[in-house]
């Protein structure tokens, strides 16, 4: 099958990549040309592991390859998937900004020649299938296509194998015929029996902000519930491992930490309150998550400042990690982003160290943080060190050189990594999350 992608980001390469994978000849279509560019040159512009192998085999084995063009790529095409951002409006208000998925439709309608399904992977709030439909068919009268929502599941860090082997896959249609193409593109994970959920528009539309509202749900409980631990004096380590063994509950995001950032969660939780508002009803359990969340972030800074005793002026502080989670170089929305710049203003000064996000967070970060090549660097001398993500290269640490390099064997460990008694005994004044 001929399929073009729109939109070569953490999705849209990902997910092209993967279909080309399955043997479909994919182009994929980024208006930055930067971006094509270094794909067309084999060097891929984002971090996610053993994607550069697999873009490389696929190109090699000619079923991938690039464009700033849709007219290379669209008119020929059965399937167009559009897997352009979403971000949260700059107005402020909380809805999604979909000027991308807008202008892109208006651009495929253009080039449209033949039966097409254009298959929305981007997450977006309800009713904008058929915005899409409206402007194509505005656009383009002629066009013989239908208009599909597939919402996209992967995580990053993970991305490959989340779209080789999902949990289920969630099929949005109004027809037989665009049903039979998604049939298609899909079929080997349905060999593999995949569940495959196949739903309205509308439906596979809220699916997807159900599915991350309900996460981040989860994952402001067991903040708060944390919390509650640091003030009775439970272990929140122990509480999750207990009530994660109830298989009504599940044990994953159940794990405490500095908040939840992110090119999702943030963005969609807001997005969905607003949808829902537009409906005359609420979600309060997503209000309180959000605003649960934004109290973890300044709850964080406290903590910070209390093993500093009292204030961050003037203090040197190590961070280790700065993107969202770890296997990815994406800062969007990272809990860094928020936490950092509060302790600069008062004062701090902050030597970081990310595996592979350093480069995306200068983006991001003000510029007076000092970036060091290795964890131990960011350690010298410094009055203290915070783990802020927890990569895998983190949980290894040689903590005994950890601790001379310091200052201060001040270890703040926002990710639960290390076990406070071990801590202790190697003379660290160490806090987790949640435990005494
Ligand atoms: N990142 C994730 O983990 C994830 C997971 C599931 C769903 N999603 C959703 O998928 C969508 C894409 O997310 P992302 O993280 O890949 O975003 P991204 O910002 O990494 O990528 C979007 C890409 O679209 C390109 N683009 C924008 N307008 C275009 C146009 N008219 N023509 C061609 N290219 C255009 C941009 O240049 C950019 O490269 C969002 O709706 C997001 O919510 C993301």
């Amino acid at each position: 099958m001929k399929i073009a992608m729109i939109g070569t980001g953490y999705v849209g390469l990902v997910t092209g990549t993967c279909l080309a994978e399955f043997g479909h000849h994919v182009t994929c279509i980024d208006k930055v040309e930067e971006k094509i560019n270094q794909l067309k040159n084999c060097r891929i512009p984002i971090y996610e592991p053993g994607l550069d192998a697999l873009v490389n085999k696929n190109v090699s084995e000619g079923r991938l390859s690039f464009s700033t063009d849709m007219a290379d790529a669209v008119p020929n095409a059965e399937a167009v998937l559009i897997a352009v951002g979403t971000p949260t409006s700059r107005r402020g208000d909380g809805y999604a900004d979909l000027t991308y998925i807008y202008e892109a439709s208006k651009e495929i309608a253009r080039h449209l020649k033949g039966y097409t399904v254009i298959i929305d992977k981007s997450t977006v709030p309800v009713g904008t299938a058929r915005q899409v439909e409206r402007i194509i068919r505005t656009e383009n009268p002629e066009a013989d296509f239908d208009v599909a929502s597939n919402p996209e599941f992967l995580r990053e860090g993970a991305a490959i194998s989340d779209f080789m082997r999902p949990d289920r896959v969630v099929i949005g249609i109004s027809s037989e015929k665009a049903k039979q193409v998604l049939h298609e593109i899909y079929k080997p994970l349905y060999l593999r029996d995949t569940p495959i959920v196949s739903t309205t528009i509308e439906t596979a539309e809220l699916t997807k902000y159900a599915a991350n509202a309900f996460l981040a749900v989860k994952i402001s409980f067991i903040n708060e519930i944390a919390n509650v631990c640091e003030s009775v004096g439970a272990d929140i380590s122990a509480l999750a491992k207990a009530i994660g063994m109830d298989g009504r509950i599940g044990g994953k995001f159940l794990h405490p930490g500095p908040g939840y950032g992110g090119s999702c969660f943030p963005k969609d939780t807001l997005a969905l309150m607003r949808i829902v508002q537009e409906h005359g009803e609420n979600l309060r359990i997503v209000e309180a998550a959000v605003e649960v969340n934004a109290a973890q972030k300044a709850r964080m800074v406290k903590k910070i400042r209390d093993m500093l005793g009292g204030s961050e002026a003037g203090k040197t502080l190590a961070v280790l990690g700065l993107t969202f989670k770890p296997e990815t170089d994406d800062m969007r929305e990272a809990p860094a982003v928020t936490i950092l710049p509060a302790l600069l203003e008062k004062g701090a000064h902050i030597k970081a160290h990310d595996p592979k996000g350093m480069q995306e967070a200068k983006k991001y970060l003000p510029p007076e943080i000092q970036y060091t090549a290795s964890a131990y660097e960011a350690c010298e001398n410094a009055d203290g060190v915070i783990l802020m993500t927890e990569w895998n290269q983190y949980r290894a640490l040689d903590l005994e050189k950890i601790k001379k390099n310091l200052k201060e064997p001040v270890f703040i460990d926002l990710r639960n990594v290390y076990e406070p008694e071990r801590m202790k005994s190697l003379g660290f004044q160490y806090t987790g999350v949640g435990r005494k």
